[in-house]
């Protein structure tokens, strides 16, 4: 029998007490076992949330989440390994490029991504589009591919903290998604249990993030970069803003175009700008800083490595992306300069038009999307296109538009540009 019962644990954490080690791991690893149910568990989030952790508790908890499963052991791959770990956006297809890139720099990045769920679109699904592409590898695929390429996106094995995907998937139909000691145990046991030997964060801020203030972000950002630190992983975190989406395409086959044309040496300024700003940071944490980023996105050696690493999970670098049936366009109706454009409004309508899914067993689809034509500064007159919905389907065109019709301000004049990377904790 048990020295603890979860009714105990609920109710310690729900009168604002701090959990001992003990409790910690043994409600992780009951939980991870089933003996503690999917109820009881909710309701100790729910405390979680509004209690919050002290800094022992929470790391405690990540221990306890990496021990639910297993640690992969890099020591094979013999360049150094960074990871990248966004928090999640709008438009965020920065993994894409950044994967290859910091590969043909002469690290090994080993990049274990998610899915999208509401809002925010998924690293997964994008590259899902293009046709053949995999994204379950065995732990010797993912560690082969790694040596050989130097850059893997797949999906994590069931074996990496297990005890964070039960809890994730029962927080996101809880309302226990934001609390900042979950957010922070969910993403750094997954990174931690991959084995990578630094990481750089991606904290996003603003309405298209799941902070939406500077003072969040930065307590996320802090507790995830103290956590790395006491797991021996080298970790910063870049503060960047989430208040527009990133560049021009929201979806999943678009922001695949959007990346080839970055790793071309083109793309939009916005999306260049953050691709080198974490690469440079990666570099930096893996003990190469002296490579140059800006070089392998213009000389085409980034592309080389896109190429060798799609084509190593099965996928066509070739392939056309498909287009979309049914386009409306949205025009401006007055002149002036674009002031702002929600990254929240364009993530639900690019979502309420099927490149996002409403449960998780929902199909995505490929050619869905918002295409902007206009960004936060851009001028423009009466009756040019602000932008593009694309749909499979007409009937899905209504709701989305009725979503992004209020992400587009114009005012008579230009908006301050605001900084995209706002600050570097680390
Ligand atoms: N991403 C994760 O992996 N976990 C969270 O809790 C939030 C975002």
């Amino acid at each position: 029998m048990s020295a603890f019962t979860a009714v105990d644990v609920i109710r310690a954490k729900r009168d604002g007490g701090v959990l001992g080690d003990a409790q910690i791991d043994w409600v992780v690893d009951a939980y991870t076992k089933g003996l503690v149910a999917d109820e009881q568990m909710s309701a100790l989030a729910m405390a979680i949330l509004l209690r919050g952790m002290t800094a022992p508790e929470i790391a405690r908890w990540t221990a306890a989440m990496i021990a639910s499963g297993e640690r992969l052991d890099l020591s094979a791959v013999d360049r150094p390994t960074v990871d990248k770990h966004s928090t999640g956006g709008v438009g965020d297809k920065i993994t894409l490029p950044l994967t290859p890139l910091v590969a043909a720099c002469g690290g090994a990045v080993p990049q274990l991504s998610g899915r999208g769920l509401g809002h925010t679109g998924g690293t997964l699904d994008k590259l899902e589009s293009i046709p053949g592409w995999r994204a379950t590898l065995t732990n010797d695929e993912f560690i082969r591919q790694l040596r050989e390429v130097g850059a893997v996106i797949c999906a994590a094995g069931e074996g990496l903290a297990p005890a964070d995907r039960k809890l994730y998937a029962l927080r996101d139909v809880t309302g226990t998604v934001e609390a900042i000691p979950l957010i922070a145990s969910s993403i750094m046991s997954k990174k931690i249990a991959e084995g990578t030997g630094a990481l750089v964060l991606d904290v996003k801020v603003g309405s298209g993030a799941f902070m939406k203030s500077i003072d969040d972000a930065r307590e996320l950002a802090r507790t995830m970069v103290e956590l790395g630190g006491a797991h021996g992983v080298r970790t910063v975190a870049l503060l960047t803003d989430m208040s527009t989406p990133l560049g021009l395409a929201v979806g999943n086959a678009v922001e695949v175009t959007e990346s080839v044309e970055v790793l071309a040496g083109g793309g939009p300024a916005d999306v260049v700008e953050l691709t080198l700003a974490l690469a440079r940071e990666m570099l930096d944490a893996a003990g190469l800083p002296d490579a140059d980023p800006e070089a392998a996105l213009r000389d085409g050696r980034a592309m080389d490595v896109w190429r060798a690493m799609i084509r190593a999970q099965g996928g066509d670098p070739d392939a056309p992306m498909p287009p979309a049936p049914e386009v409306e366009v949205v025009r401006a109706d007055s002149d002036g300069f674009v002031a702002s454009v929600d990254a929240y409004a364009i993530g639900v309508a690019a979502w309420r038009l099927g490149a996002g899914r409403a449960r998780k067993e929902d199909a995505v689809s490929v050619p869905s999307g918002v295409l902007l034509r206009k960004r936060p500064g851009d001028s423009v007159r009466a009756g040019e296109p602000l932008y593009e919905l694309r749909a499979e389907h007409a009937a899905r065109i209504p709701a989305a538009l009725a979503e992004a019709v209020r992400a587009v301000r114009i005012s008579p004049t230009a908006p301050t540009p605001q900084p995209l990377v706002i600050e570097r904790i680390g």
